[in-house]
């Protein structure tokens, strides 16, 4: 095995931004649990660490929303590194490092990443940081890499900080594991470094294998979801595909089996970033005889994902907890700001969620969000006294509200700091999407989060500052998406190649941003 151990080293990983790494998000998430968060006050000076970033966005999003944060990214591919630089450059941060280095080398000698923890060390001289991410690590690596994996996020976190570990589990990955075994032997045998050849043959292979829809094979019988993730495939990123089905060491864990490791690095499993996933009693019904009765915390976690056929998790791990009663819990959490963020009105509160689509009360929702629309951004505790609701519906409701991204969280005065930082930063990001960058997010300085944003509202924005308007816009549009090789999409998400099917869909870009989305990324403070 060379210097890679079996990771897909031969192209570089897709530009991604996740929201559920944001410092005040995993606070949030923390504070829920009762634990009190690595910092006291927004605006707080604070380290952040990204194990395995990729190509650097994400880590350059959150250092544009903290000023007041040091960054550090570190991967072990030099065209990660390489494009994470040149792009902290180009969009003019001055709080972000990029390290190029290994799991393997820095579990042994973790001395890279000091300087980088703006001075806080241990005695023994490791880096202590308030945060640590991994996201989409640890499942995608041979295990002697996620053994050094969590040794260097353990090392690194400061007492009390917080690490942030997403990944694959199951049972929602069982199926894609036997195409996963297909890709695996088709690239061994003959298909060599053909990584994009393997994976066509083996979803054409397992189409025939699972047999038609309304006659499927005994491989279709057991597996039924296997045929529409095939049919799937054709349409998404090459990229990503590699990296999912090309990675020797990809393998899914059992959340049992995943805490199990980290807690014998000391990590203690605390909280999810997948916000409705902290509150048990969102579990439907039919589960939560069988979920809620089990006292267990491991057996209890398992039983919610088998019933829940999860596929994907986002934990966060203490290193050392502290505590809070449940008077300091609740006052915490009263203090915490939100801020309306794109909430066009809606008549039932639906929530998607991995147990299922939650149905909330529209009244309470509605209340809230009304409140907010008028009264501008408040703490949890003045939203539930408006909307008379008890504090723990009113925080329940929140974390849903935050996850369906029709909330924030706010904030408050250290907003001002960051709309310096972020306004130079998304006219930047603004630059490179006109040139054909896949980013894909601006920064909200208001809520501490990103907001999406793509090529084709960049062109829009541009337009209209240009005194453009209607068809002329749009053709406009449409010339200079087609120069960039872009593609123009229906609402589902499907290409359209009519001409004229795509200036009206333009059109509707348009007059959507012009009516409600630059004033929701003006009132978010994303642009001036
Ligand atoms: C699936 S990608 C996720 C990237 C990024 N966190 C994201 O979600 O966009 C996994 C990342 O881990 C990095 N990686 C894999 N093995 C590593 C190792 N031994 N040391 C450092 N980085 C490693 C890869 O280069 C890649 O960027």
């Amino acid at each position: 095995m060379g210097w890679d151990h079996g990771y897909y080293s031969s192209d570089y990983y897709t530009i991604g931004y996740y929201r559920e790494m944001a410092p005040n998000w995993l606070d949030f998430a923390a504070l829920v649990k009762g634990h009190r968060p690595p910092r006291s006050v927004e605006g707080e000076p604070f380290s952040y660490l990204d194990l395995g970033c990729g190509m650097g966005f994400g880590l350059c999003i959150l250092a544009a929303l903290y000023p007041e944060g040091e960054f550090t990214g570190v991967d072990f591919l030099p065209d990660h590194i390489a494009h994470g630089q040149w792009l902290a450059r180009r969009l003019g941060l001055a709080n972000i490092t990029f390290l190029e280095a290994d799991f393997l080398d820095l579990q042994h000698d973790p001395s890279p990443l000091r300087p980088a923890a703006a001075g806080a060390t241990t005695p023994g001289g490791a880096a202590q940081f308030h945060y640590v991410a991994a996201h989409g690590i640890a499942t995608w690596v041979i295990e002697p890499v996620q053994q050094a994996l969590f040794a260097v996020a353990a090392a690194a976190l400061r007492p009390g900080g917080l690490f942030y570990c997403s990944y694959n589990t199951y049972p929602g990955w069982l199926p894609l594991q036997a195409f996963h075994q297909l890709v695996k032997v088709e690239r061994q045998q003959g298909a060599g470094g053909d990584v994009k050849g393997a994976l066509q043959r083996a979803s054409q292979r397992m189409l025939t294998l699972v047999g038609p829809a309304n006659e499927p094979a005994v491989l279709g019988l057991a597996l039924p979801t296997l045929r529409a993730e095939m049919e799937k495939a054709p349409s998404k990123d090459q990229r990503y595909l590699s990296q999912e089905y090309a990675n020797d060491g990809w393998q899914p864990v059992y959340v049992a089996d995943m805490h199990q490791r980290l807690m014998a690095h000391k990590l203690r499993p605390l909280a999810s970033a997948t916000l409705p996933e902290l509150f048990a009693d969102l579990v439907p019904t039919q589960l939560q005889a069988v979920v809620m009765a089990e006292q267990d915390p491991l057996v209890r976690e398992t039983l919610l994902d088998l019933g829940s056929n999860k596929s994907f998790r986002r934990d966060i791990f203490v290193n050392g907890q502290l505590h809070l009663n449940e008077a300091q819990r609740q006052q915490a959490l009263g203090r915490v700001s939100v801020a309306l963020q794109a909430a066009p009105p809606i008549n039932d509160y639906l929530f998607p969620t991995s147990f299922g689509t939650l149905t909330a009360s529209q009244a309470s929702c509605a209340g809230m969000e009304a409140w907010l629309a008028e009264a501008g951004p408040c703490s949890l505790e003045d939203l539930a006294a408006s909307a008379n609701l008890p504090p723990e519906e009113a925080i329940r409701l929140t974390a849903l509200l935050l996850h369906a991204n029709r909330l924030g969280l706010h904030r408050g005065p250290a907003c001002e700091a960051a709309l310096a930082s972020c306004q130079p930063f998304n006219a930047a990001v603004i630059e490179l999407l006109l040139e054909g960058a896949p980013l894909a997010y601006l920064a909200s300085p208001l809520i501490g989060n990103g907001v999406g944003f793509s090529s084709i509202q960049a062109m829009v924005v541009q337009g209209l500052e240009q005194g453009m308007e209607g068809e002329l816009l749009a053709v406009c549009v449409q010339a200079g998406l087609a120069a960039l090789g872009g593609t123009i999409r229906d609402a589902e998400g499907q290409p359209l190649e009519d001409p004229a099917a795509q200036l009206e869909a333009l059109q509707t870009v348009a007059v959507d941003l012009q009516t409600t989305g630059l004033p929701a990324l003006r009132r978010l403070g994303v642009l001036a």
